[in-house]
């Protein structure tokens, strides 16, 4: 069979007649996908497996109980033949063949007059494959096809600019351009313009298209970060213009991130949002360095709090792990403040900076030597503080 032989098209079945001779799973399954399409279904079957039964006592199909005759083309823009009897799929499509009706035939491509491809659909994007009469083949190149448009490998973006623009929250994970989602990552390839942060996966942005703006909001020149005020401002004046923002961020969005407010603000300003969350360094980046926040045994549960916020409140429980974001500058008063609330200074605890990075360092002590461990070390930001028994898991601190 030669591909130059076939013309691809889509038809359009939404309240066209379709008939469907058969009844076993083959057939099913082509009356689910044609029913989604809107198409109305008349099955020609002595027996049928139960959901085509179900769905003929619900009225969705018109169930002609007994084998096929030639009037049931009558009025059928499409046919799909799927009895296991070889002769009687041939007298459909001979018949088809005379009505001038596209006949779709079970197991014999080449006695076809038409092929039903692969689909992939992404939002509004749908790609056929066919596979020279090889549905399997088909299948396969689908799949990888809907893979790489899932993952954002392939150019989704629209090419004419929507009326109304977008915001899309995205939470980058905590550095590692694998660790970003999928979703994330199609958004971006569909993005006009990416607003980042200092700890955003930044080694994605090398695979934008050289059109793409990208908005720095980590830093001003001065060093100054965007004050968040500004950052809203920018996210709504870009969206306002008819462009797809995508806001990168370290992280998850919620989690110590301000994601909150940002959405609050699209919403306020009545445009759409999206929320995508992400790998949040306050698990991952423990578990970079082989700390696990919950183990049976160990640790029950976990707090997530900034290195100087709500200390007097935390379980002060050897099983209960404090997890600290950002502050590692001033990890001594937090530390002196924890010990005045009732913390074990034996407790274990490490600090993890820069992690999934290639220079991650982890440093173990205990809750009474860990500030002035890593300052020794001269630790600094990003880093992420694990303080409870859960931290003797960690490789470092068995071979301290
Ligand atoms: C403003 S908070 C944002 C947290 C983010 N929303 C999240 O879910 O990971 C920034 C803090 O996250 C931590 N952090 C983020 N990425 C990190 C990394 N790769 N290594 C160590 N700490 C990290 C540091 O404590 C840093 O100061």
């Amino acid at each position: 069979m030669e591909a130059v032989d076939s013309l691809p098209l889509t038809l359009r079945v939404e309240g066209r007649r379709v008939l469907v001779v058969g009844g076993g799973h083959v057939a099913t399954r082509r009356v689910l996908s044609l029913l989604a399409a809107g198409a109305r279904l008349t099955v020609v079957s002595p027996a049928v497996t139960a959901t085509l039964a179900e769905l003929a006592a619900d009225g969705a199909i018109d169930w002609r109980q007994r084998r096929y005759e030639r009037d049931d083309l009558d009025g059928a823009w499409l046919v799909q033949t799927a009895t296991d009897d070889r002769r009687v799929d041939d007298r459909v499509a001979a018949d088809a063949e005379a009505a001038c009706t596209w006949c779709l035939k079970g197991g014999d491509p080449g006695g076809a007059t038409a092929w039903m491809p692969a689909v992939a659909r992404v939002d509004d994007v749908a790609v056929a494959v066919s596979g020279g009469g090889d549905a399997g083949r088909a299948s396969r190149l689908r799949d990888a096809v809907a893979s790489a448009l899932q993952s954002g490998e392939l150019p989704l973006r629209h090419r004419t600019h929507h009326p109304g623009g977008s915001v899309a929250l995205v939470g980058g994970g905590p550095g590692g351009p694998d660790l970003l989602t999928s979703r994330g990552r199609r958004l971006l390839a569909e993005a006009d313009v990416v607003v980042v942060d200092r700890l955003a996966p930044l080694a994605v942005l090398d695979e934008l298209s050289p059109d793409v703006e990208v908005v720095d909001v980590g830093k001003l020149p001065e060093h100054h970060p965007t004050p968040q005020d500004r950052i809203n401002e920018i996210l709504l004046e870009q969206a306002r213009a008819g462009r797809r923002v995508v806001r990168l961020k370290g992280g998850d969005p919620y989690v110590l991130g301000r994601g909150g407010e940002e959405r609050l603000a699209c919403e306020a300003a009545g445009i759409p949002v999206e929320v995508v969350p992400g790998v949040t360094s306050a698990i991952a980046v423990p578990a970079a360095a082989g700390i696990p926040v919950t183990h049976r045994g160990v640790a029950a549960g976990f707090s997530v709090v900034t290195g100087h916020e709500e200390l007097r409140e935390l379980p002060a429980r050897g099983d209960h792990t404090l997890v600290l974001l950002m502050g590692v500058k001033r990890l001594a008063t937090t530390v002196a403040e924890l010990v005045a609330a009732g913390h074990d200074p034996e407790r274990p605890a490490a600090v993890v900076e820069r992690g999934f990075r290639p220079d991650q360092r982890v440093t173990v002590a205990t809750l009474a030597t860990i500030a002035e461990r890593a300052g020794a070390v001269g630790a600094s930001s990003p880093a992420v503080t694990v303080i409870g028994d859960v931290v003797r898991l960690a490789p470092a601190w068995t071979e301290r």
